[in-house]
């Protein structure tokens, strides 16, 4: 089915194409929703040695916990957004606290933390308890947008309802985790905003934007 082609064909490609990540290297929920604060509106290269301070500074959701904030916003210093770190630090409180330590495992519950969205629940949900749950951040909705046609434009709330359907279809109910780490990845590296490697695609054969010629048109974002 073309579903699976399409999965198959992403995974095939990160096998080959990945970045070594630290945050790719663990299951543990509490590194990867750090990781995902400490990324949110951060580039990789910018963000990874924040990452790994933490990581080192509070090896688990009760040290971070216990840490106080003062200490947690000197460690985001950097950053920006310091409500994300507030946030961050108020939330591993509540899971230390309420959650006895662990996570959530679930999108629905995750979903009611502090400063986790619908992007980082996804992300907890699929990269650390392998559900089946679409992540869905700028580059999942480049590569959808493209490779299937879609026009609905990105910036207008409502259009989300339409790619969260189709990505949920897409997620392949046995590796959930790769796939989603491998269709954010293959956004990040090929199929980019502006210069795409629209020659040297595995996906070029079935991508709507390459054989109609709209690769610069797909997404349609109306702001910024
Ligand atoms: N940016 C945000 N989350 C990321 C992830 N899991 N891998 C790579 N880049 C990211």
């Amino acid at each position: 089915p073309a579903n699976a082609h399409f999965a198959q064909t992403l995974i095939s490609w990160y096998g080959r194409h990945k970045r070594s990540l630290p945050w790719r290297d663990t299951t543990n929920p509490y590194y990867i929703w750090l990781s995902e604060v400490v990324l949110q509106q951060t580039r990789v290269a910018q963000g990874q040695p924040y990452y790994e301070r933490f990581v080192a500074a509070y090896p688990t959701v009760q040290d971070l916990a216990a840490a106080p904030q003062d200490e947690v916003l000197r460690l985001w210093q950097g950053l920006g957004y310091y409500s994300r770190a507030r946030n961050m630090h108020h939330t591993a409180q509540l899971v230390a606290e309420k959650y006895r330590g662990q996570f959530p495992d679930k999108y629905e519950e995750l979903i009611k933390l502090k400063g986790v969205g619908s992007y980082t629940a996804a992300a907890i949900a699929a990269f650390a308890f392998k559900e089946k749950v679409a992540v869905l951040d700028g580059n999942v909705f480049r590569v959808l947008a493209r490779v299937f046609g879609i026009s609905d434009d990105i910036a207008v709330p409502a259009s989300r309802k339409i790619f969260q359907k189709l990505a949920d279809e897409l997620v392949p109910a046995d590796e959930p985790d790769t796939y989603n780490q491998a269709i954010m990845e293959f956004g990040a590296i090929q199929c980019t905003p502006l210069m795409p490697d629209c020659l040297f695609c595995p996906l070029q054969q079935s991508c709507f934007a390459f054989n109609h010629g709209m690769v610069q048109e797909l997404p349609v974002k109306s702001k910024a």
